[in-house]
């Protein structure tokens, strides 16, 4: 009996431990810079806001979405569980802090991100900041080349995926995962490795296991629960992570390998996959340490991929009884262009579908954070302290009825008839839209991408490759859900991603047999 109650009070003790660190942990986190002249959306006290804070974790962009409700063309503060971070909801806040400097308001990395759970795409960690837009440059530069690059790798991809492969004219229920994951990390690697890594079983293996774990929400709400510093250091021992060590390995060796083999004639020739330039720049440019950049690029690009072609083709399935003039819009430009850049780029519809689904279903928040380095005044006098964490309302602004019409209903051609109305020569050959209705083109209405000097880089890929992978699942497929209704999406902190364990039908589309893969 005494042993027992011994027992209890140990516990009580450790559980109480714990519970006193953990709140100082994330007290000395939330400390934060005097923000008392700025509007709260919901409480001001600590204790409170303490408890905002934890239902951010599971209600994030509901919280934001009320805020903005109440403080549409204002500034608003927000609880999280590390700090308190200021939302510029009104659009000449945003423009503001798009025209800042660095030197005023500089973007932050993971480790001192207020959102923990973004740390799980590595969407903002810089190893080496100068790599990384050394190689989104190159990529963004040679689009017009691997755009065949891309199409050719999801045909095969498609031929090796079970689930695909045996699709017949018949509904057949499968798990979204399974089509979304295998298709974006082979087109992925394939832009990044070459091919002869995409198509290696046992690289590939590697790449689908750790996106998979990586894609794990029950480990991303874990560490959005920690403090932040806590979270990245437990990140190191994931089980994603050791698959990446495992691939790093592989790719240090072959680096080591192909730089004595590759000339550097060799290599002026062949700029295509992203590798190979990496080559020869270790080679010409003695650059070091690049496999590591290189590799949380590639896990950038997957995960940000697969999350928003997982939300296009759920969007697909729910608005899937008439695609029928996207497909002729894509049959037409692929049967005179063929799969080009050019092609893809005139592809209105498709491009509007991505745009409103990447709208409606942004799987930021909110996408641009930064940090004021010292004291920054707005023009309407409101100063925010040095060290104030800002962000930009994203999906608020997304649903705003004053910003787009019936907000809350998905139109898959708002943008393309804005398209149409800018384009200058509306003739079936030369369709020039303008630039300002694409899909890549961020504004302070359309934020997706972030905003500012430091607006995602690797739009222009994404874009084409998630054009790529609906056009070819659009001409080959068709899907749905049984009733019609998306799966409600997962929320994760301030993030939004599509359930990729739900179910979804696809059947291959009528006169496609297998030899159609690819024809178009
Ligand atoms: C649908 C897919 C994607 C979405 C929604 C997305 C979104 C974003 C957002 C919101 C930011 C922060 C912008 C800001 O701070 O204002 C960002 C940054 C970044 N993204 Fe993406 N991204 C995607 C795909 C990609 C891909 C495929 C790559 C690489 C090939 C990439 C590379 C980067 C890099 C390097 C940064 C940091 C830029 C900087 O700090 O200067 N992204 N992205």
């Amino acid at each position: 009996m005494e042993d027992g109650e011994d027992e209890s009070s140990s516990l009580i003790f450790i559980v109480c431990g714990v519970a006193i660190l953990y709140i100082a942990l994330v007290k000395s986190e939330r400390s934060h810079p005097n923000l008392r002249h700025i509007t709260s959306s919901a409480n001001q006290g600590y204790i409170l806001s303490f408890l905002d804070a934890l239902r951010a974790l599971f209600q994030g962009p509901a919280l934001v979405q009320k805020g903005y409700e109440k403080h549409r063309v204002n500034l608003f503060k927000l609880a999280t569980l590390q700090r308190w971070l200021v939302i510029v909801a009104g659009t000449q806040y945003i423009e503001e802090l798009r025209k800042a400097s660095e030197d005023d308001l500089a973007p932050i990395d993971a480790a001192s991100q207020p959102d923990m759970s973004r740390y799980l795409l590595r969407h903002h960690t810089t190893p080496n900041m100068q790599q990384e837009s050394f190689l989104t440059r190159h990529i963004t530069q040679n689009l017009p080349f691997l755009t065949l690059d891309i199409k050719d790798e999801l045909v095969a991809a498609t031929t090796d995926s079970s689930v695909l492969s045996s699709a017949s004219e018949d509904w057949k229920e499968i798990c979204g995962r399974d089509l979304v994951v295998p298709l974006t990390a082979r087109v992925v690697d394939r832009i990044f490795f070459g091919r002869k890594f995409a198509r290696n079983k046992r690289y590939s293996q590697l790449s689908l296991n750790s996106m998979i774990k990586g894609l794990d929400f029950k480990r991303a709400l874990f560490l959005a629960f920690l403090p932040t510093s806590f979270g990245n250091f437990l990140s190191w021992f994931s089980r994603s992570r050791q698959d990446e060590q495992q691939i790093q390995k592989i790719l240090t060796a072959y680096i080591r390998e192909e730089k004595e083999n590759v000339s550097i004639n060799d290599v002026n020739h062949k700029p295509r996959d992203v590798l190979f330039q990496v080559i020869h720049n270790v080679i010409v440019g003695g650059m070091t340490g690049v496999e590591s950049t290189l590799l949380s690029l590639n896990s950038t690009a997957k995960h940000t991929l697969a999350l928003a072609f997982g939300h296009i083709l759920y969007d697909l399935a729910t608005n899937s009884t008439d695609t029928g003039f996207m497909r002729q819009e894509i049959k037409d430009l692929v049967a005179r262009e063929g799969w080009s850049k050019n092609a893809l780029d005139k592809m209105y519809i498709a491009d509007s579908f991505i745009k409103e689904s990447m709208r409606m279903n942004g799987i930021f928040t909110l996408p641009t954070i930064r940090k004021a380095v010292q004291p920054f005044t707005f023009s309407d006098g409101t100063t925010i302290p040095q060290n104030t964490f800002i962000a930009v309302p994203a999906t608020a602004r997304h649903y705003d009825d004053t910003l787009y019409p019936s907000a809350g209903t998905f139109d898959r051609l708002r943008f393309s008839s804005s398209h149409e109305k800018g384009v200058h020569h509306h003739c079936s050959t030369s369709r020039t839209g303008s630039v300002q209705y694409n899909l890549t083109t961020s504004t302070t209405e359309y934020l997706p991408w972030g905003i500012g000097q430091h607006a995602c880089p690797g739009r222009f890929f994404a874009a084409i490759v998630l054009k790529t992978m609906l056009a070819h699942v659009v001409l080959h497929y068709e899907v749905k859900f049984e009733d019609r209704k998306r799966p409600p999406n997962i929320i994760v902190d301030m993030n939004c991603f599509p359930d990729l364990e739900a179910k979804i039908f696809i059947k291959r589309s009528k006169g496609e047999g297998n030899g159609g893969i690819g024809r178009t």
